[in-house]
């Protein structure tokens, strides 16, 4: 029996990926290297710090620049995000997900977030959604960032759930790698071909049917217990 429902934030609940996107475009136009959307796909789900060494590394720069140089990038980054992020109202969670949460609350599914951005609690209070949370996964306390399967877990163990009657929702590559790493039953919203990997991939969030989504998870729980 499916117990609760655990959500990225960015690209999933709000369109806040492009706005990494664009922020890292202008870092990365700052100190010449140029990204385009599909470099920025194999940056979703990834951590700041991270998402920068691989920025370097893309654009062969990644001996260019002391540690303290690279926090100070990845700080320009994120005070270029704050920014944008300011003008995030309720008009900008995605479609459908208001439902989704409604419907799992009124089934006492349990509500968690497990997001790799440290900005996430003034997103989700931004958007007016932060009241749905029953928990909410802290990044700036998680070791090993997605693909590894920590974020998920400590959402689990938050929300006092086994990972396996979890139902985690995802729009990146590498978060689809930790919710199955975390062995809970993987979401994957966008692109069939990149999220492969998730058990059940709609194209976009209008596409979360609640009952459709728990019918899928009955299915597979049975074939993995026969
Ligand atoms: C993830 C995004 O949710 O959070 C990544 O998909 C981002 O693009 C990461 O780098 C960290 O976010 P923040 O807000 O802590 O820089
Ligand atoms: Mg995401």
């Amino acid at each position: 029996m499916i117990e609760a429902f655990i959500f990225d934030l960015d690209g999933v609940i709000t369109d806040t990926a492009y706005y990494h996107y664009l922020a890292w475009k202008k870092l990365g136009e700052k100190i010449g290297i140029e990204i385009d959307e599909e470099f920025n796909e194999s940056l979703k789900g990834i951590s700041r710090i991270e998402s920068l060494e691989r920025m370097l590394k893309f654009g062969d720069k990644e001996n260019q620049f002391t540690q303290e140089e690279r926090i100070q990038l990845a700080t320009e980054k994120n005070e270029h995000y704050k920014e944008l992020i300011k003008r995030i109202t309720p008009k900008d969670i995605l479609p459908g997900i208001i439902d989704l949460l409604e419907e799992a609350k009124n089934n006492k599914i349990k509500i968690g977030l497990a997001s790799a951005s440290k900005n996430a609690i003034p997103v989700l209070n931004s958007l007016g959604v932060i009241g749905y949370f029953d928990f909410i996964a802290d990044a700036s306390e998680c070791k090993n960032s997605k693909p590894a399967p920590d974020i998920f877990l400590m959402a689990a163990k938050g929300l006092n759930v086994n990972p396996k009657y979890c139902i985690g929702f995802e729009d990146a590559s590498a978060g689809v790698d930790a919710i199955n790493s975390a062995r809970m039953y993987s979401i994957g919203i966008g692109d069939r071909d990149t999220l492969c990997k998730a058990k059940f991939v709609v194209k976009s969030t209008e596409e979360l049917d609640f009952n459709l989504i728990i019918s899928k998870y009955n299915k597979s729980e049975k074939e993995y217990s026969l």
